[in-house]
């Protein structure tokens, strides 16, 4: 189900993008699909903790297990978000609360099939019999007073193995440059997500990521981006 070619980069150079033409064809999808699949950033909650440094951004979380023997996932109890030690400098020791995935997305068939085609990834970085699975849809927002800012906290690793960014929408934004170095800040790759169903992922053992400001092309409006953020990490 996951693509040779991507394996391959990931693995060798430690980043790379997916383009949808090549995703679709993995998630057995048409490029519609994910105009339908966009509805759910249409319900999403305030995150107070980027709203404390002055970012407008909206979220929502879900945790499941991946057990790849039996390629299931299996949402957990609701939990508090912990950012791994050793990861992002701003929230580390600091417990994170967030609102659940609804129930129409944790069960929606084209997120399924998305944390099978990425479970296929992260198996080619690491052998594990469960992996503990994060999946955060993110709202950014910006206007013309207030630039938005995706990643905060600036260039960092999630602490995990495996990390993603699909991009789901962006509406009258520019800027929102991703960017993947290697842990001494040598570039590895950048990219600007522009359609959706764009995948980039990357290899957070030995990578570091960030995304620059987005800003409104016409100022008289907000501007907005949209991604999923998933995350595998071995748990046994
Ligand atoms: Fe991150």
């Amino acid at each position: 189900m996951t693509s040779e070619p991507v394996t391959q980069e990931l693995t060798t150079v430690g980043a790379c993008v997916m383009q949808p033409v090549e995703l679709n064809q993995c998630l057995g999808i048409d490029g519609a699909a994910w105009t339908q699949f966009a509805s759910h950033w249409e319900d999403l909650a305030p995150d107070r903790y980027a709203a404390d440094l002055g970012t407008r951004r909206l979220r929502r979380y879900g945790h499941f297990v991946f057990s790849p023997a039996g390629g299931t996932f299996e949402p957990t109890m609701h939990d508090a978000f912990i950012q791994p030690e050793d990861s992002n400098p701003l929230y580390i020791g600091t417990d994170r609360h967030f609102e659940p995935l609804t129930d129409a997305f944790a069960k929606d068939p084209l997120l399924q099939r998305i944390l099978a085609a990425l479970g296929g990834l992260a198996m080619a970085l690491a052998d594990a019999t469960e992996w503990d699975v994060k999946v955060t849809p993110f709202r950014v927002l910006a206007t013309a007073g207030g630039a938005g800012q995706p990643t905060p906290e600036g260039m960092h690793r999630d602490g995990v193995t495996l990390v993603t960014s699909l991009l789901i929408g962006r509406r009258n934004a520019l800027g929102g440059e991703s960017t993947v170095t290697d842990m001494a800040g040598r570039p590895v790759l950048a990219t600007t997500l522009e359609e959706p169903g764009t995948l980039l992922v990357g290899d957070d053992r030995r990578t570091l990521h960030g995304v620059s400001p987005i800003r409104p092309r016409d100022p008289s409006r907000p501007a907005q981006r949209d991604v999923l953020v998933v995350t595998f990490a071995p748990s046994r």
